[in-house]
Formats: C-alpha cells, structure tokens, sequence
C-alpha cells in the first residue's frame, strides 16, 4: 500500500521510518517533507494547509490508498474531512475532534462536564475582563492562547505586572495571532511537595471505542537546562518514565482516558486518532495539562522506535474501527531524544547553516527536523534541526550513547540542553 504522510519535521520522520518497516507499506510520499525524510520517501512541494490542493494531488496519484495527517494545523482545519468527503481514506481526527487540542476553551469545558481532573479555570474574550480577573486573583498564575500557538501559548506568571504583561502580549498585542482572540487563566498546579509538579505525556490510539495507551515519556519544553528560558516545541524526550507506575497508568486509564473517549462521543465528535494527553502529579492525583489531538513531538521520536507491532497495522485498525483486535506490542528499555536546535531558537535564529554528521556509531538514529539540501550540502531550515535518539536497556544508558552522538554533529549556532534524561531519573 502506497501512503502519504503529511507533516515536516521530527515526528514525521519517525512516523515515516516507522512505516518503512512495514513489509505492507509499499511506497512513502511526504508533504513536505525534509532532507532526513527524503531518503525514505518521495517529498512532496504542496501546501498542506490548503485542503483543496493536497485532496486534489491525492486524486491526481490514484497509487495513493491511505493518507496519515500528523500536525495540528491540518488537522485544525479540516484536512481529514475533505480528504474522506473525497473517499480517501486516513488517519487523524476530523475537524469537530480536532477541536480538543484546538481550542483550550473547548477542552477545558468538556473536562468540567464529564469530570475530568484539570486546573479549575476561566475564559475571557475581553481583555479589561481577564485583567480584572488576575488582579484579583492567586499567583502563579497561568495565561494560554485559546488557539494553536505552535507549543508556545501558554504564560506562567509569578506576579500582577507578569500576568498584566502577558495579557496584553496575548490579547492585544496578539503574539500568538487570532490564537489570542480568546484567553484561559488556569489555576497553576504543583505537585505533591508545593513543587512544580512532575510531568508526562501519553499519547494513545483510539478509535472511539478502544483505547490503546502508547509507552509514557516524558517533554523538555523550555529552552535550557533546568528548565529554564522560553517554552519551545519540546527540547528533549525519554522513556519509560519512573513515576508512571502501573497503578497510575490504571488511574489514568479510569479517570483520564476511557471518559475523555466517552466524552468526545457524547458531544457528538468522536475521536479517531491519537489522543495526546499531557498528565501532570499533584497533590490531588493526576491532573491533565493539556490535550493535543495528534502525536506529539519530539514524544513519537522516543516511543514509536520501540513500537514491535506493524504501524500501518494500527492506523488502519484505528480508520476501520477494529484496534480492540490488534495488540500492541513494546520493547522493553528506555529510548532518550535530544534536539539539536538553531541558536536562538525559540526566538530569533538563522537558517542555512551547513550540517556536518560524523559517525555516530551504531546505537544512535537521527530524525531531521528542520533540515533541507542546499546544492549537495545538508543546511539547518528551522528552529529545532535534529533529533539525536538513542535506545538502552536504561534511561541513563540511552542518554549516554544519544549524547555521544550529537557530540559528532556541527552547525553554527548548534544549541542543545545538556540535562534530557535526567529529570525523574535522577540516578542518570
Ligand atoms: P501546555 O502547552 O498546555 O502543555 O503548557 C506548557 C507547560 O506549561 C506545561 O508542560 C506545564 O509545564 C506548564 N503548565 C501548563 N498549565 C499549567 C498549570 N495549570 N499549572 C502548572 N503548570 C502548567
Ligand atoms: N511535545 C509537545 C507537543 O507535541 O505538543
């Protein structure tokens, strides 16, 4: 079977290699694709938020018989309903699901109706409305874009003048677009000692009916080590994660995931997918941070290396609606990934900065992220460049052979935390 995978960066290289596995899976294209991915697949130059025009290209490559829409922005504007509306068959939610990661207002009010544990909370459209609201509120005190803000919408504010900053930046100065339009202020969650809470991200397949947690790994959201700096789209990524034990895994299963599938389908938008659900350990048990309604990256880069079952297996059980047939299977280990970042980034930084990979030795993989060919040479073409993934039996050990390779790899600028895998590991 011939399949399209939509998406440019880290994540879709793994979803893509993932795929090559596949003794079903005949040939890859990628829209659009990066250098790293096209020694995989055939890249595709089209504009995949223009509906009409990658439902158009699938038509005119009748060979095509399944499409995979991995990013959010897509699948925010309905790419999955146009490209079924045409008979095509794929994998991601439509556009009413896609609402959950979409809207934080929508995901917000869907976990209070059903009981979901998350940060109690408020929605402003207005702006001296939300002002009035922090001043006379507890701090911290978290501001998010309603909207998708690329991972970087969401303000952890200590005090009055952070918070009336922040608003304005989000509200009125719009940094983060029509995304802005509309604001949640959240309560901020600690964890069990009134420290920031530990975090973990499980991304899960459903197909409505079945729902099929995937290995637990844990993020680095923010630029530098200690978390410190701006929110980025993921710095890092490990698993297994420590404190992500059987017996949460079953809260989270009881309390989490089957009423969050139960939910979507008693709104009348039932989820087909995978279901990310950001998790955060407070003192009042698990809570959930945020939902995305994809896979999440640079998470898919540490936990689909360890995916033993075939993925086209699973996606089209989940299209078809029969994944309570398919088991699942996982390797035992850890796998850690580091990202290899533009200087500056998440802010300001240069593309077009020439890559030079050394051996990295057999042990570690490389996904490009943001990677392209200028003449023969491999050049930096976005914030995060490279993710440098290593597998072992422990998270320490992966950590050790991940970061002996990205030490063999040179761009200028090349940016990384030094701390990925040790969080929560502390052995490590
Ligand atoms: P999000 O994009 O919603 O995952 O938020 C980014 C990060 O901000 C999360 O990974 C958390 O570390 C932090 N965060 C978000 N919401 C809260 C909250 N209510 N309390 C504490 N930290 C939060
Ligand atoms: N790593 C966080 C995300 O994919 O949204």
């Amino acid at each position: 079977m011939n399949v399209l995978v939509i998406g440019n960066g880290g994540r879709e290289h793994a979803i893509v290699a993932a795929l090559a596995k596949s003794p079903r899976v005949g040939k890859i294209y990628c829209m659009k694709g990066n250098a790293g991915i096209a020694e995989l697949a055939e890249c595709v130059d089209v504009d995949y938020m223009d509906n009409a025009a990658v439902c158009g290209w699938v038509e005119a490559h009748k060979d095509v018989e399944y499409v995979v829409v991995a990013p959010d922005d897509p699948l925010a504007a309905g790419l999955v309903d146009a490209l079924e509306a045409r008979g095509i068959r794929c994998f991601g939610p439509d556009k009413a699901a896609a609402r959950i990661e979409a809207s934080k207002s929508f995901a917000k009010a869907l976990m209070k109706k059903y009981g979901i544990p998350t940060a109690a909370y408020e929605v402003f459209d207005d702006y001296e409305r939300a002002l009035a609201y922090v001043r006379g509120g507890k701090f911290p005190v978290v501001l998010k874009a309603d909207g998708l803000a690329l991972g970087k919408g969401v303000l952890i504010c200590e005090t009055i003048a952070e918070a009336e900053d922040g608003l304005r930046q989000i509200m009125l100065d719009k940094a983060f677009g029509a995304a802005g339009n509309r604001v949640v202020i959240e309560e901020f969650l600690t964890g069990k000692e009134f420290t920031p809470g530990e975090e973990v991200s499980v991304l899960a397949f459903t197909d409505g009916k079945t729902i099929v947690p995937m290995l637990p790994s844990c993020d680095h959201k923010r630029a530098f080590d200690g978390d410190k700096g701006l929110n980025t789209g993921g710095m890092g990524t490990f698993t297994p994660c420590p404190f992500y034990t059987e017996e949460i895994a079953r809260e989270v299963m009881d309390k989490i995931m089957l009423p969050t599938v139960a939910a979507m389908n008693a709104e009348g938008c039932p989820f087909k997918g995978v279901l990310y659900f950001g998790l955060m350990r407070t003192k009042e048990g698990i809570k959930v941070v945020e939902y995305n309604s994809r896979f999440g990256d640079p998470e898919t880069q540490v936990v689909l290396p360890m995916l033993k079952t075939d993925l086209l297996d699973v996606f089209e059980a989940v299209t078809d609606g029969r994944l309570a047939d398919v088991r699942v299977e996982w390797e035992e280990g850890a796998c850690v990934c580091v990202v290899l970042a533009s200087g500056g980034y998440p802010q300001h930084y240069e593309k077009g900065k020439e890559i030079a990979i050394g051996d990295i030795g057999p042990d570690a993989f490389l996904y490009h992220a943001g990677t392209a060919r200028k003449g023969g040479a491999l050049v930096t073409n976005g914030g995060r460049v490279l993710n440098v993934c290593a597998k072992g039996k422990t998270v320490a050990e992966a950590r050790q052979k991940a970061y002996a390779a990205a030490d063999k790899i040179a761009f200028e600028g090349k940016q990384y935390r030094t701390d990925i895998g040790i969080k929560y590991n502390l052995k490590g």
